[in-house]
């Protein structure tokens, strides 16, 4: 699967990529595997002897560009192979190579920590649990010390270690930034970098992708006349894996001037430091990220003998455990859940609506962790997350630009602040059924059409879905740059509930909104910027402002003098990372958050949020985030790679490709919209990682890699019997989401190699029986399925766009934002609406009579409303209804009808 066939040693630059779309832990587990298999057979088929010695060379070649990022096995164990080959120690090399292939499927790189891992004399059970007993990391040493100087520092972190310590490292050196640069990319059990500030630029190995890296930082050393490459590296890393702890080591203070800018590192080592100072410094900084300070502090609440004198008789168990009836709710769900039940805001614990410790402390790791000045806990999804953000920044009569197909939380949330919605239409994808994203033009223009009324100060924020359901992606950056050149002021809030994982991946990272807010002041900080908005800025003075193409047609900078960054994103942390069920975060970026916001957004809290929190959700975010800085990154590379092979495999395999195929980004993503032509689906989405990292800093809308959108028209049956006869019932696999003719799938950082394998097996056997079927049927049943798969594929439902609210709740007639709260709450009084089936509707409306729609009317799937309160029902709409074969449309009762405002309701409320 991930293995390389055959051929010469592979270029680490096409293999291992910032972005570790290859699971390189599986390619050096593969390899070494069968040279593990190899050895044995060499051992006896003495016949065979240069045919398996030139296999294991091979892999042995494969796998050297890898092993000098990786502490175990090693590049040292792969000369010693080289050497039992030479001297044909063949009985050996099979006995080291069986304990090899142990000790890394158990402890992984943490087999360095061993000293004697291939002392044959000792037990490997005894090796393994010893290596076990700690968490291990890696310690990467960007520096070319000699083998001596090397081993003696190793050997004072030996001594340095203590029984007490709950982690322990080894060190692994390279000896270039190249090299340092591929070893952070491809080995994620490296936690911390000691950089040697005038490291050697070159690696010996050929690193063509780092090599442009490199370049590209060589020539910003130029510009900024820095030239020590050290903190460039510490620069590039901070961008690669900010959660990594760096320091600088240098030969001695003189040096500190030449080191230029520091402030990247965590802290400077001289070598004639004593080493234990180095190894504190290093422990601690790891320490600092595995600390989680509100589960500690429930951790120990739950150990301390209490008694309970207050309301929550579930508090400590005392009512389970003692009970007849419902005893197996402690055997269900364990003891500890009930010891850490408790509303105590004192003896260590917090309080989630006026924190001042330990929930404080957490928010603080958690907004280290998202890139975030601030972050907010919630224990009520991204529902509330969205409500109290919309509430505590927009006032009666705001208007809000918001993409219609976002999720209900925000149009509640506008109901409640009395908000105007101006509607977004994102493009259709009318052979899926289903939406892709808003385009940045689209945008635009409802903001040109405010700043032509001359009300643009009306405007007060931008609401995205970033990204959609279905995995399209927005350019949060290039957004907020277009949009702040129109409205200086403007404030966004990113809907990130899909997204908290983007965090954990570079290449991801700079699609999310945290990531472009910080860049965005950065970028508009720097002299740079500042050169090139004024020559841009020249260019533009000369073409007319009244034309609107002038401002559609080009791309637009924001004035560095006058635009201010304000941006927010909720993210359901529950949805993609190890948070328990309604664990949300809301971050933000907002630099006047503590002169313009912090009051309304503190009360908006407080409207929304439990004075009764639930301490294990709460718990599960702190733990939630200790994961995104420990290990978010190999899992997360983990998860790309998985779905890549399942988009590979179905791509591939002439079973699967019969009858399913997984949409790319070519097909979600008209042309218009993109700058590359980036394809997942073929090999070229496994060995094209700079394709995928071009795409993802030019094009306007990516699609996520995990988002798995299966096309199953093609099997005959529709995506919703596709998830529940297919795959539920038969093979008990869930899926996310489903439309006419396809269902989503995602991986995630908890996705195995074993649910793949599940799945594409599944998959396989289902494309089987449908050929075996298909053989079996009589000519009238081939036709019947013929037809149906013609009817998948062809008559998916029109999707309608937004119509209009209607004239009695538009403000403004020229601009399109509409009251929806006025009319939300005329439908309270039951004789101001009527109801009409969806079968008379059209006749009525052939009548002329406007129908106007009292409620928000959401149909699962697309899980969004095709109707809001005071909007006017089109044609589209109700054809679109009529056609949908589900069930579930809320605000829509079958037996009565479409909820509509009688004429007298609407003529009372001109
Ligand atoms: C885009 C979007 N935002 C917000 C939410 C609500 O999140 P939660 O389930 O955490 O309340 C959802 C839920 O599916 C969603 O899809």
């Amino acid at each position: 699967m991930s293995t390389t066939e055959a051929g010469s040693a592979p270029d680490l630059a096409e293999h291992v990529m910032p972005d570790a779309h290859i699971n390189t832990s599986q390619l050096r587990f593969d390899h070494w595997a069968r040279i593990r298999e190899a050895s044995n057979r060499l051992r006896v088929e003495p016949e065979m002897q240069e045919q398996v010695r030139a296999e294991i060379e091979h892999h042995l070649a494969v796998l050297a560009p890898y092993e000098g990022s990786f502490a175990f096995p090693g590049a040292d164990t792969i000369v010693t192979v080289q050497r039992r080959l030479a001297g044909r120690d063949f009985d050996l090399l099979a006995e080291e190579m069986d304990r090899l292939e142990i000790i890394l499927s158990q402890l992984g790189d943490g087999g360095a920590l061993l000293d004697d891992a291939f002392d044959l004399s000792l037990d490997a059970d005894d090796l393994i649990a010893e290596g076990k007993r700690r968490h291990y990391f890696t310690v990467l040493v960007a520096d070319s010390l000699s083998h001596r100087q090397l081993r003696d520092i190793r050997r004072d972190m030996h001594e340095a270690r203590t029984r007490e310590d709950e982690f322990v490292f080894e060190l692994l050196q390279v000896p270039s930034v190249e090299d340092a640069l591929a070893a952070v990319t491809a080995n994620p059990q490296i936690q911390a970098v000691w950089i040697r500030g005038d490291l050697p630029l070159r690696s010996q190995r050929p690193l063509a992708l780092f090599r442009n890296r490199a370049d590209l930082m060589l020539k910003i050393e130029h510009d900024i006349g820095v030239h020590q490459h050290g903190p460039m590296l510490a620069r590039a890393i901070r961008d690669l894996r900010p959660e990594l702890d760096l320091y600088l080591t240098l030969d001695a203070e003189g040096h500190l001037a030449e080191a230029g800018d520091q402030s990247v590192f965590n802290r400077i080592f001289y070598r004639r430091e004593h080493s234990s100072e180095m190894h504190m410094a290093t422990m601690d900084g790891v320490r600092r990220r595995y600390r989680t300070p509100f589960f500690d502090a429930l951790k120990k609440y739950a150990q301390r003998p209490i008694g309970n004198f207050h309301a929550l008789p579930i508090a400590r168990g005392n009512s389970v455990f003692n009970s007849e009836w419902i005893q197996d709710m402690a055997d269900f769900y364990g003891e500890q859940i009930f010891l850490a039940e408790t509303s105590s805001t004192v003896g260590g614990l917090d309080s989630l609506l006026s924190p001042t410790g330990t929930i404080r402390e957490a928010q603080e790791a958690a907004a280290r962790a998202f890139g975030a000045k601030e972050t907010y806990f919630a224990t009520n999804g991204t529902s509330t997350s969205n409500k109290i953000v919309v509430q505590a920044l927009c006032k009666p009569g705001d208007v809000v630009l918001i993409d219609r197909d976002c999720h209900k939380s925000h149009h509640y949330g506008l109901v409640l602040s009395d908000a105007y919605p101006v509607y977004l239409d994102a493009y259709p994808l009318p052979e899926y059924g289903f939406y892709g994203g808003v385009p940045l033009r689209t945008i635009k223009e409802q903001l040109l059409a405010f700043k032509r009324a001359g009300r643009l100060d009306e405007v007060r924020m931008l609401l995205l879905t970033n990204c959609t359901f279905d995995g399209i992606v927005y350019h949060p950056m290039r957004v907020m740059q277009e949009v702040l050149a129109i409205k200086p002021d403007m404030v966004f809030l990113w809907d990130e509930a899909w997204f908290a994982f983007a965090q954990l991946h570079p290449t991801l990272r700079r699609r999310n909104a945290m990531w472009a807010a910080a860049n965005l002041r950065e970028l508009m900080d720097s002299h740079y910027y500042r050169r090139q908005y004024a020559e841009w800025r020249k260019w533009f003075d000369t073409l007319d402002p009244e034309d609107d193409a002038t401002w559609l047609d080009n791309p637009l900078l924001p004035d560095p003098g006058a635009a201010a960054v304000r941006v927010y994103a909720t993210q359901s942390t529950h949805k993609s990372l190890s948070a328990l069920r309604q664990g949300s975060m809301i971050h933000h970026w907002d630099e006047h958050f503590a002169s313009d916001v912090s009051e309304s957004f503190h009360e908006a809290y407080f409207t929304h949020t439990t004075t009764s929190p639930n301490y294990q959700i709460l718990a599960s975010l702190d733990l939630a985030r200790r994961q995104v800085e420990l290990e978010g990154y190999g899992r997360m590379s983990g998860a790309i790679q998985m779905a890549l092979v399942v988009r590979q495999q179905v791509t591939e395999d002439p079973l699967l490709n019969r009858y399913f195929r997984v949409l790319d980004p070519n097909d979600m993503i008209p042309p218009q919209y993109r700058e590359t032509d980036l394809t997942y689906s073929d090999k070229a989405g496994l060995d094209g990682p700079i394709d995928v990292m071009n795409a993802f800093y030019t094009d306007e809308l990516v699609l996520d890699p995990t988002r798995l959108t299966l096309y199953v028209a093609e099997t005959g049956v529709s995506g919703d019997q596709f998830k529940v006869d297919a795959l539920m019932d038969r093979f008990g696999i869930q899926v996310n989401k489903t439309a006419t003719n396809s269902v989503l799938l995602m991986t995630n950082i908890g996705t195995t190699w074993s649910a793949i394998d599940n799945l594409l097996s599944a998959l396989r056997e289902i494309a089987r029986g449908l050929d075996e079927r298909k053989l079996e049927s009589s000519a009238a049943e081939l036709e019947l399925y013929e037809t149906q798969v013609e009817k998948l594929r062809n008559e998916v439902p029109p999707l309608p766009d937004f119509s209009e609210f209607h004239t009695v709740f538009r403000p403004h007639p020229e601009t399109p934002e509409g009251d929806i709260r006025k009319a939300f709450f005329l439908s309270y009084p039951s004789q101001n609406h009527d109801y009409v089936h969806l079968s008379d509707a059209l006749a009525l409306m052939d009548s002329g009579r406007v129908l106007v729609s009292s409620k928000f009317v959401i149909p699962y799937p697309p899980g969004f409303p095709v109707l809001v309160p005071g909007q006017v029902i089109s044609r589209e709409i109700v054809e679109f209804l009529l056609e949908l074969d589900i069930e579930e449309i809320h605000g829509y009762r079958p037996e009565l009808g479409l909820a509509i405002f009688t004429e007298s309701a609407l003529a009372s409320a001109v």
